[in-house]
């Protein structure tokens, strides 16, 4: 019966009666819709312990890396511009800080050094007192315990800024392999736990380790900067290390960003050319390649947050802009959860405070 041909008086008890039908059929809908609810994923959310309990990637202290630039001169503890709270630090200063790294669970530093001159080979570089070499003496001593990786390049050495030797402006290869492995050998030499060749030359990890070997330093590992792409998130770090290159640019030795299945090749040559561990570089905008990676081999990898992820996190927290130490954390779990062992990051001291309040 439609509505339009009811008197007035009929026409209130049919509204209230549809009002009726209508709040039941709500109810019984709502019950419906919460018995078919089986799956309540937000039961697992309910509590901070709960949220613990069912975590599947965890952060620790010990994940991280911390690295340290190191250079000539006597209490020298110079913040970098473009690095607020990363610093050049000269040797007197070292033991406190190593010391500090220490107790706060992180387990190895990485050592970049600025030599006092740059020459076409990098002499400083494979000086048996150059910065580096003095600098891993001076904390083996200060915290034997503190595992001291070395970053071995070329290009912080070389007045050209290359990760090379350079001839009518191409950078060598095999002749660059003689002088990392120069370069290695006098790392271990002064007591490096752990080599990282990070100039992309092709056979670096074989010639550093047959020369380490040879040398008498078959407990010396090796860190390979295996997946290190050409990347323009290093531009704080060659500030912070004096080492742009002086004409051109790296894209004839490091990686095409828009390659992943070329990572995978250059782990699986590092590996077979005898890498103890493995690294993706940078981090953040290369999660799929730590992912892909980390399925692909057994071997421990690292990952090495960049000096230019850490710029933008700090450049938005001075802002207000963004909640650093949430951010921060943020970025270190997803890194892990993409597959990294290990990260080599700029947020290290920091990242163990916050883990340990
Ligand atoms: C040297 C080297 C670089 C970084 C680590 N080792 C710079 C580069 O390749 O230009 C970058 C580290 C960073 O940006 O934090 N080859
Ligand atoms: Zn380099």
């Amino acid at each position: 019966m439609s509505l339009l041909l009811l008197k007035e008086s009929e026409m209130m008890s049919a509204r209230e009666t549809v009002d009726k039908l209508r709040l039941r059929r709500e109810t019984s809908e709502a019950e419906e819709t919460a018995a078919a609810l089986l799956h309540r994923p937000r039961r697992l959310r309910r509590l901070d312990s709960m949220r613990r309990l069912v975590r599947e990637t965890r952060l620790s202290a010990g994940d991280l890396i911390h690295p340290l630039f190191v250079v000539h001169g006597q209490g020298i503890r110079e913040e970098i511009d473009s690095m607020p709270g990363t610093h050049h630090w000269s040797l007197d200063l070292l033991p406190a800080e190593a010391e500090e790294v220490a107790r706060l669970g992180i387990p190895g530093v990485i050592l970049f050094g600025i030599p006092a001159v740059k020459d076409a080979i990098g002499s400083e570089n494979f000086d048996d007192h150059g910065i580096v070499q003095e600098a891993i003496r001076t904390i083996k001593k200060a915290v034997p315990d503190l595992v001291v990786i070395t970053d071995v390049c070329m290009c912080q050495y070389t007045d050209h800024g290359h990760c090379g030797i350079v001839e009518d402006g191409r950078v060598l290869n095999d002749e660059t392999l003689e002088v990392l492995a120069r370069v290695a050998v006098s790392h271990a030499a002064a007591g490096a736990d752990v080599v990282a060749p990070s100039g992309m030359m092709d056979g670096q990890v074989a010639a550093i380790r047959s020369a380490l070997d040879a040398a008498g330093f078959p407990q010396v590992a090796i860190l390979s900067y295996a997946a290190k792409y050409a990347s323009a998130f290093y531009g704080p770090f060659r500030e912070a290390a004096e080492s742009a290159p002086q004409f051109g640019d790296r894209q004839g030795y490091q990686m095409d960003p828009a390659n992943a299945r070329e990572a995978l090749r250059e782990v699986a040559l590092d590996i077979d050319e005898g890498a103890d561990m493995v690294m993706v570089k940078p981090a953040l905008a290369y999660l799929d390649v730590i992912r892909q990676v980390r399925e692909a081999f057994d071997h421990p990898l690292a990952a090495f947050s960049v000096s230019g992820e850490y710029a933008m996190v700090k450049a938005a927290a001075q802002r207000g802009w963004i909640d650093e130490r949430r951010v921060t954390l943020e970025l270190l779990t997803a890194i892990k959860r993409a597959g990294a062992d290990t990260i080599l990051t700029y947020f290290a001291k920091d990242a163990a405070r916050w883990l340990s309040e």
